[in-house]
């Protein structure tokens, strides 16, 4: 299956969150003629495809993911034209373009949710999960909403509770009605037949519930002040294992095109439960999104341990990917600190697979700090305080020191970041030593040495625990990346003699140096050539 030379193998993913990126008509909100205006950008970045979060029509109660038509552009992002023109300008610039695809839920302004609660025999109701109440009059089951309480509603004209896994204005559809399957994978064709390059799949470990709707155990780990949602192991409301079928019949669906379409599945589970997505036989999904770098601790041991742990266990033939950051959890360069950033970065753009980078990251951008009048994110207004809120990593791109960083002409949806006038593209641009710059340097060398982009993996031993060592291969070309974690100076003993400097987060390091006593500063990451 693979020959390690896919364009999603290789490539860069680019994750765009269309409502943050570029305003094109004054309304403070992003849109698709502002991501054609940005394409110049992100081809001279050096991705190679942008996944674009969704921009349906949705009455936005989660922001796009409550989709009420799958086959148009809601307004306040454009038009089918204007897709079609973005699609077409990305294309002539070898970028792919990747479509967020939601197919648990739908909004609950969709025709078809709104036949489906019409009536009890309507010939819809069957699309949805609906049920009777408990004995008590109570949900049918414990199972909790992603985004605070249960995840039933009552529907008082029927009498029924309805699921819905996320806010209450996102029913859940019922997967396992063949006329649900048939709708969406008619959703697919119409994007595929349109020239989309593959999807990325909202929570596709969600597809199915079980059939029994068993009540889910608590999780004893879980204490007061953590995310109410965990309170519980979430073993029957989501990854049934009769879901798979459906799934290689998706990935069928994409391998029916032409030009290799990628299918990408949004899946946050642990590593054995993770790699069953690939498929018994390379059959599902391309990729499931691997979040590890995200949700641990940043420090060396754990995160070799975790890039160790998951190398050994992906299937044979399963292709391997890393995720930094994405518009549901907190940025990177707020999580590990901007000096670490550019180590996170490296890290994320030299371990073996395909890279995600989140837009904004390449400039190191922060969370920003929400006022609660400003607060937009469904999820931090039903479970308010916890830090659990979207919308610090949201913010607009920062273009340059322009009024509104250049995003727009007009106050954005989400407040602008307070460093904007100095953390922005343009002032990156003219900026050697800028981390836009440094993001540049290290997807072109990523581009250029087939060790960083299709090479073997292998854990070094380095001696010290806070630094992580690695070294890459293709052919005869060998290459170090040491990465330091620590705000300290630290001395390494590497194994090998010489080895040349290809790139240091800081910069200014050139020509041989001695890996048997090699200085690594605070929060230093190096890509060396050996021999
Ligand atoms: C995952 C998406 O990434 C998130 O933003 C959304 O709220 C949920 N799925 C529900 O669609
Ligand atoms: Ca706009």
């Amino acid at each position: 299956m693979t020959d390690e030379s896919r364009w999603w193998q290789r490539g860069v993913v680019y994750q765009i969150y269309p409502r943050s990126f570029q305003d094109s008509n004054g309304d403070g909100i992003g849109d698709l003629p502002g991501i054609t205006r940005r394409l110049d950008y992100l081809q001279q970045l050096g991705i190679d495809a942008i996944w674009i979060s969704p921009f349906y029509p949705s009455p936005m109660a989660d922001f796009g993911y409550d989709v009420a038509d799958y086959v148009d552009v809601d307004p306040l992002f454009g038009t089918l034209a204007d897709f079609a023109a973005l699609l077409q300008a990305a294309h002539a610039r070898g970028l792919r373009v990747i479509l967020d695809l939601v197919p648990d839920h739908t909004s609950d302004q969709h025709p078809w949710f709104q036949e489906s609660r019409a009536t009890r025999d309507n010939p819809k109701r069957d699309w949805y999960l609906w049920r009777d109440a408990a004995p008590d009059g109570g949900p049918p089951n414990n199972w909790l909403s992603n985004f605070g309480g249960s995840a039933w509603a009552w529907d008082a004209p029927t009498g029924q509770y309805y699921l819905h896994s996320f806010v209450t204005e996102q029913p859940d559809l019922n997967w396992r009605n063949p006329a649900v399957e048939a709708a969406l994978f008619a959703v697919m064709r119409f994007w595929l037949d349109r020239g989309v390059d593959g999807f990325r799949v909202d929570v596709l470990h969600g597809l199915l519930k079980d059939a029994a709707w068993r009540d889910n155990p608590p999780n004893p780990h879980w204490q007061a002040g953590m995310d109410p949602y965990r309170a519980q192991l979430q073993i029957y409301s989501r990854n049934r294992p009769d879901a798979h079928p459906i799934i290689m019949r998706m990935r069928q669906l994409l391998d029916s095109y032409p030009d290799d379409r990628v299918l990408i599945g949004e899946i946050y589970l642990p590593n054995d439960e993770l790699m069953v997505y690939y498929g018994p036989h390379g059959d599902e999904v391309h990729l499931p999104f691997n979040f590890q770098l995200i949700t641990l601790a940043w420090n060396a041991e754990v995160i070799r341990a975790a890039v160790d742990a998951y190398e050994a266990a992906l299937p044979a033939g399963g292709w391997p990917n890393w995720v930094l950051g994405n518009h549901d959890r907190h940025r990177v360069a707020s999580r590990v600190g901007p000096a670490q950033a550019r180590v996170a970065a490296l890290l994320l753009l030299t371990l073996r697979g395909t890279p995600t980078l989140y837009y904004g990251d390449e400039l190191g951008m922060t969370d920003v700090p929400i006022p609660p009048e400003w607060v937009q994110d469904p999820w931090e207004r039903n479970v308010p305080g916890l830090g659990l809120g979207r919308d610090p990593e949201r913010t607009p791109m920062q273009w340059a020191a322009t009024p509104y960083a250049g995003f727009s002409t007009v106050p954005p949806w989400l407040p602008v970041a307070a460093d904007y006038a100095t953390v922005n593209v343009a002032a990156q641009d003219a900026d050697p030593h800028s981390m836009l710059a440094f993001q540049r340097t290290l997807l072109a060398l990523r581009r250029a040495q087939p060790a960083l982009a299709v090479g073997s993996y292998q854990s070094l031993p380095s001696g010290d625990s806070a630094v992580f060592a690695y070294r890459r291969t293709a052919g005869d070309q060998s290459l170090l990346i040491v990465l330091n974690l620590s705000p300290d100076l630290r001395r390494l003993v590497l194994p090998g003699a010489a080895a040349t400097a290809l790139l240091s987060t800081h910069g200014d390091r050139g020509g041989p140096l001695d890996l048997a006593a090699l200085d690594l500063r605070p929060h230093e990451g190096l890509i060396l050539r050996e021999g």
